[in-house]
């Protein structure tokens, strides 16, 4: 780990919930690891397709660090607080190849002095078939050790016993204690917390709606128990970018209760809007692909192509075609980051067509004949 010189990034402190959690604060964490930029910033977001009347903002969590940029951050501080806590020597999670959660759960681990294990859903098991590209390059470069399973491996019939499997041989064959991270209550604190940021930084006298994208659900659920708890009139709204509400609201009631909230379910706190998976989880269409592009070509914001620029999508068309999910018309979407994963090559063919159609990269070699410059 690096040497602290002069700020607080990487030490454990005392963490203290928000007085609105008092009804749940007795099981709430003790301590948190400083990983984020924290107050990140909450701007107007000039996209078009949006009708006449409403106005968006975003709230850049894409800015909460370089590598550790994105959601997962905010959750992993609670989460390696208490791996550390427990006296782990190394932690253990899984994702698909690509996967934002475990290049952040990789690089804040060896920053932390943490051996990390990454158990990997790949359409390979051969690891030459790999590019190493994206997320995966970054984990190694985090010296994680991957572990390949297969694609449509189910979390808890499948993942979750080979990752025990995996914390049992290691425990046995390099006396190591590693600690599981799965999807849970301590993770969730992460947005109750980024909550409490957004009230403080004074968001939601403007603001009549909350979007986010939804992959596991915690982050979601955090921000709709935040909101319930702390009495704001705000409504939560979640994109599903790979399974449907049913699976989600169960899950979300199960973190419910591990964290201890009773008499409230998720149903009556969090919308999930399904419907914008596409093609898949962690596949684009050129449509997706193009949206993506004109964004970030029109407004300098970058989305990822599996979590933030399906839920800006599916917002942007449910805004037109079912207003009154929506409680007004001052929306904020809340930018979770994941921009590593436009790196894996998806977006290549787009963009090649884009650069040769509008002659965006010419060349100028010779000074006596400048050659392209048409601009
Ligand atoms: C960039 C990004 N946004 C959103 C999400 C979804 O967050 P959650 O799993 O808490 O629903 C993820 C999850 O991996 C993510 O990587």
């Amino acid at each position: 780990m690096c040497a602290t010189l002069c700020s607080d990034y990487g030490s454990i402190v005392p963490y203290r919930p928000p007085a609105w959690c008092s009804s749940i604060s007795e099981k709430a964490p003790r301590s948190r690891v400083i990983l984020s930029q924290r107050n990140t910033p909450i701007v107007s977001w000039d996209i078009s397709g949006l009708p006449d009347g409403y106005r968006l903002y975003l709230k850049r969590d894409d800015m909460t660090g370089g590598t550790l940029m994105g959601s997962k951050v905010r959750k992993l501080e609670f989460v390696l607080a208490d791996a550390k806590q427990q006296g782990a020597d190394a932690v253990i999670t899984c994702g698909d190849v690509e996967s934002n959660h475990c290049r952040i759960t990789a690089i804040a681990a060896q920053e932390l002095g943490l051996k990390s294990y990454l158990l990997l859903r790949s359409n390979s098991e051969d690891p030459d078939k790999l590019g190493l590209k994206g997320n995966l390059m970054l984990d190694l470069l985090a010296d994680a050790t991957i572990v390949l399973t297969a694609k449509d491996a189910d979390y808890d019939s499948q993942l979750v016993p080979r990752m025990q499997h995996m914390v049992d041989e290691l425990k046995e064959t390099k006396s190591l204690n590693v600690y599981r991270i799965g999807s849970n209550r301590v993770g969730t604190w992460g947005y109750v917390e980024a909550y409490r940021e957004m009230i403080e930084q004074e968001a939601f006298s403007q603001i009549s709606d909350v979007v986010v994208a939804c992959g596991s659900g915690e982050t979601s659920c955090g921000l709709a128990l935040a909101n319930h708890l702390s009495g704001s009139t705000v409504r939560v709204h979640a994109v599903s970018v790979c399974d449907d509400q049913f699976y989600l609201y169960r899950h979300c009631n199960r973190i419910l209760n591990e964290m201890g909230v009773t008499g409230i379910r998720s149903e009556d706190i969090l919308d999930i809007i399904d419907g914008y998976i596409g093609k898949g989880y962690e596949e684009s269409t050129d449509e997706e692909l193009q949206l993506l592009t004109d964004i970030a070509r029109r407004t300098g914001i970058l989305l990822d192509p599996t979590y933030t620029l399906k839920a800006v999508r599916g917002m942007l068309i449910e805004i037109e075609a079912n207003p009154r999910r929506f409680s007004g018309h001052n929306i904020m979407f809340l930018h979770t980051g994941g921009l590593y994963s436009m790196m894996d090559g998806r977006l290549d063919h787009v963009m090649k067509k884009q650069v040769t159609d509008r002659r965006q990269i010419v060349s100028y070699f010779s000074l006596d004949k400048p050659g392209a410059l048409h601009f």
